[in-house]
């Protein structure tokens, strides 16, 4: 009996690569034994999400690894925001490349502090093509990204997720197995305020605790006269926290340090300063330590 058809012949075919194998079964097999296998020796996983882009979430996530990875712990960060990674500038990699091997395993790159980091970043060609990849491919290449980086022993992973509560989110969240919980980043405004209720509940929905929530952006000092100015109102976050029984973390003010050491590659907490905002930054970092002592 030599007569096979071809799909019987792929069928047969061992899979050895979650690209290469035509059998979604086996495909799916394979991938939660690479996840459990490149995963499983991470002590905590904490996600940062946001109901929206441009609030923050990736300042707090690269913050948070400097910080954590200041205090002594294996860090690593996963940027899984696609279309705008910007977690390699942040932490001063721009440029680097993920490599991988024959097993179609990848390495992280690792940054100062011994920090690893994966993103879709290291595999673009330039800054000015954007991802257009759609729907299925989209979730594939999400789904590889997580099964595939060899992390090796870890204290904490920061995932950095894509902004909203979509379909790229949701496969993150539920593709990270017993991840600790999530921070979710807001701006101070009445829109913001809305949209991160959607992050809560996105939140309980897939099981995973919520830390707490920061205000970024809260407020503005003027530097000639002291005034404290609040630019997308404030207090927001606050309110909320109360609302949804959540933990408020803090309030970041808007300082143009910290944009300016995220474009530099340097994030704003390894300058040790005694700043407003560091004080800030330091607050929500430390709360956030307690909690996950906690749990
Ligand atoms: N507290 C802050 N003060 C000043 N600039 C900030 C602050 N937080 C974030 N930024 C800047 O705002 C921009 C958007 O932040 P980012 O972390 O990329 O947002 P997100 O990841 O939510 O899209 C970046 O240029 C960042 O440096
Ligand atoms: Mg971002």
């Amino acid at each position: 009996m030599t007569n096979q058809t071809n799909e019987q012949k792929k069928e047969r075919e061992p899979c050895t690569n979650s690209i290469q194998c035509n059998n979604p079964e086996k495909e799916e097999q394979l991938q939660k034994q690479k996840i459990n296998e490149h995963l499983g020796k991470i002590k905590h996983k904490i996600a940062i999400i946001s109901g929206k882009g441009g609030v923050g979430k990736s300042t707090v996530t690269a913050n948070l690894a400097m910080a954590f990875a200041m205090d002594g712990n294996k860090i690593g960060v996963l940027d899984a925001d696609i279309h705008g990674p910007c977690i390699p500038k942040m932490l001063g990699l721009k440029g680097q490349k993920l490599k991988g091997d024959k097993k179609g395993e990848f390495s992280p790159v690792t940054g100062s502090l011994g920090i690893k980091v994966a993103s879709m970043d290291f595999l673009l060609e330039n800054d000015e093509t954007p991802v257009i990849w759609r729907g299925p491919l989209k979730m594939r290449l999400i789904q590889q990204f997580i099964s595939d980086i060899a992390w090796g022993e870890l204290d904490y992973l920061f995932v950095d997720l894509p902004p909203g509560t979509g379909d790229e989110p949701l496969s993150v969240m539920q593709l990270i197995p017993d991840m600790d919980g999530v921070v979710i980043v807001t701006m101070p405004s009445e829109v913001s305020e809305a949209v991160v209720k959607k992050s809560v509940t996105f939140a309980r929905q897939v099981g995973v605790p919520v830390i707490g929530i920061v205000e970024n952006m809260s407020g503005f000092v003027c530097p000639e006269c002291g005034k404290k100015i609040d630019i997308f109102k404030s207090g927001g976050g606050k309110r909320i926290t109360q609302k949804l029984d959540v933990t408020y973390l803090g309030t970041i003010p808007i300082d143009p340090k910290v944009c300016n050491d995220s474009d530099n590659g340097i994030p704003f907490i390894a300058e040790k300063s005694d700043s407003p905002t560091a004080e800030a930054f330091n607050g929500i970092i430390n709360k956030i330590k307690q909690t996950l002592k906690k749990s």
